[in-house]
């Protein structure tokens, strides 16, 4: 019993919440918005997939009004939106953080890396900038989540 447990995390499976009953088993589909022509957009959607996320991609012409509607805070924006497990990512967080936030669940809104910086998962260059990944709530508050350095 034990085992087939550890087996269903391990392998993060969506069917595996409503078989065990919801307790430490996060939704792991990812929903990512994009703009249909955004290239970096496409190499973090691949980043999530190599670390075991299942992704539904959607191209989005409008992308300003979709953060808008999502609730993220105009500072934050980034290029993509993303939704998991309840909460909004924005732009290029990396992978280990979004599983921390699902593991974890802390009350917050979503989590963000403003703007674009080179070094974050999809934005791979050739001088990795140094970039926090911020916790954002739906009062305007805003923390570091991790610090990413090159
Ligand atoms: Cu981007
Ligand atoms: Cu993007």
């Amino acid at each position: 019993m034990k085992m087939l447990r550890t087996l269903a995390l391990m392998l993060g499976c969506v069917g595996a919440g409503a078989a065990w009953g919801q307790t430490a088993v996060p939704s792991m589909l990812v929903t990512v918005y994009k703009s249909p022509t955004c290239g970096c957009c496409g190499k973090w959607v691949e980043h999530l997939r190599e670390n075991g996320f299942e992704v539904e991609a959607v191209d989005v012409n409008g992308m300003t009004s979709k953060k808008q509607s999502l609730g993220v805070p105009r500072s934050m924006h980034s290029c993509h939106t993303a939704q998991v497990g309840g909460y909004v990512i924005e732009g290029h967080v990396p992978a280990a953080d979004i599983s921390r936030l699902l593991q974890q669940r802390p009350p917050i809104a979503g989590l963000a890396v403003p703007g674009m910086p080179i070094g974050s998962p999809g934005m791979e260059g050739p001088n990795p900038q140094a970039y926090d990944v911020i916790a954002f709530d739906a009062q305007g508050g805003a923390d570091v989540f991790s610090r990413q350095r090159p």
